[in-house]
């Protein structure tokens, strides 16, 4: 497991990211939804069979995995930040068949080969060790599982939040988006992908791109919507001057402008690798 302080100043990142999380679930599950869907695709699933979710967040990928595995099979979702976790607990009240609980992806508290499949959207790049949670994951699924996840592939397929990254790394508000992991974009080539899950003992990764759309009403929708999805992010917001804070807001409104509908609002395209290998 990595080191207890680095770890623990992740979760409160994301601890205090749940809240922003939750007021843009609908949005963000709306947007992202083809990439839950591919995932369970890829996985296999079949009623009755038992599944872990990593790092669900919000647990968006989870619930399609519940539905699809029904009354007879299990989902549990998992996440590193129990403020996450209390999100989405609010969210599967009811459901027979999922159990929520609050694991660190890098050491899973979970017999050998105890799943079917292992589901992570959106994970493994930002792990402090992602080749410990692949480790993981291999050693809870049973012979023939399968892992499937999602990384996003360059940051310019990904305006949404990548193509204003420059104007943020600029100010040091965000770090370069080419830079070595862990962050949003470190698995963005799909040879990292297959490397690693070969690495950690993996067969026959493969990986393919989903694309997606994001839309705001307008560019204040864009702007909260970032600071509610990236704790990073709002962190360097919160630190800067309110000039500081106007001069940036004024060359992102430039910057976003070749996504500006007739309306006023903005579409942004996304895109992302998905992969899936077997144990
Ligand atoms: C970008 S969000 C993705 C959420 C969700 N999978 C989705 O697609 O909507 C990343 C999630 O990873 C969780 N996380 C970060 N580090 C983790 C770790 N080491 N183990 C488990 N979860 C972790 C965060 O708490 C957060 O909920």
């Amino acid at each position: 497991m990595p080191p207890h302080d680095q770890r623990a100043a992740l979760v409160k990142g994301w601890n205090r990211a749940a809240d922003g999380w939750a007021r843009q679930q609908l949005a963000f599950d709306r947007a992202a939804a083809p990439v839950a869907s591919r995932l369970v695709d890829l996985a296999e699933l079949e009623p009755g069979m038992k599944v872990l979710e990593l790092a669900s967040g919000l647990g968006d990928t989870g619930l399609v995995a519940a539905a699809k595995v029904g009354p007879n099979g299990s989902v549990v979702l998992s996440d590193a930040a129990p403020k996450m976790l209390e999100r989405l607990r609010d969210r599967t009240k009811g459901a027979g068949n999922i159990e929520v609980k609050e694991l660190f992806a890098e050491g899973l508290r979970f017999d050998t080969a105890a799943v079917d499949a292992v589901l992570c959207r959106w994970g493994y790049m930002l792990l402090l060790d992602p080749h410990a949670a692949l480790q993981e994951t291999r050693r809870v699924l049973a012979p023939g599982g399968r892992v499937s996840l999602a990384a996003w592939t360059v940051h310019t397929d990904n305006p949404w939040t990548g193509a204003t990254l420059q104007a943020l790394a600029d100010r040091g508000l965000q770090g370069d988006p080419t830079r070595p992991g862990p962050h949003m974009f470190a698995w963005a080539d799909p040879a990292t992908i297959v490397e690693a899950l070969d690495g950690a003992g993996f067969f026959d990764a493969r990986v393919e791109q989903v694309d997606m759309t994001f839309d705001f009403g307008s560019f204040d929708d864009w702007w909260d919507a970032r600071l509610d999805l990236s704790p990073d992010f709002a962190a360097r917001i919160a630190e800067i001057s309110p000039e500081e804070r106007d001069e940036l807001t004024e060359e992102l409104e430039r910057e976003v402008e070749p996504w500006r509908q007739a309306d006023g609002s903005l579409r942004f395209p996304g895109r992302t690798n998905v992969a899936v290998a077997e144990v």
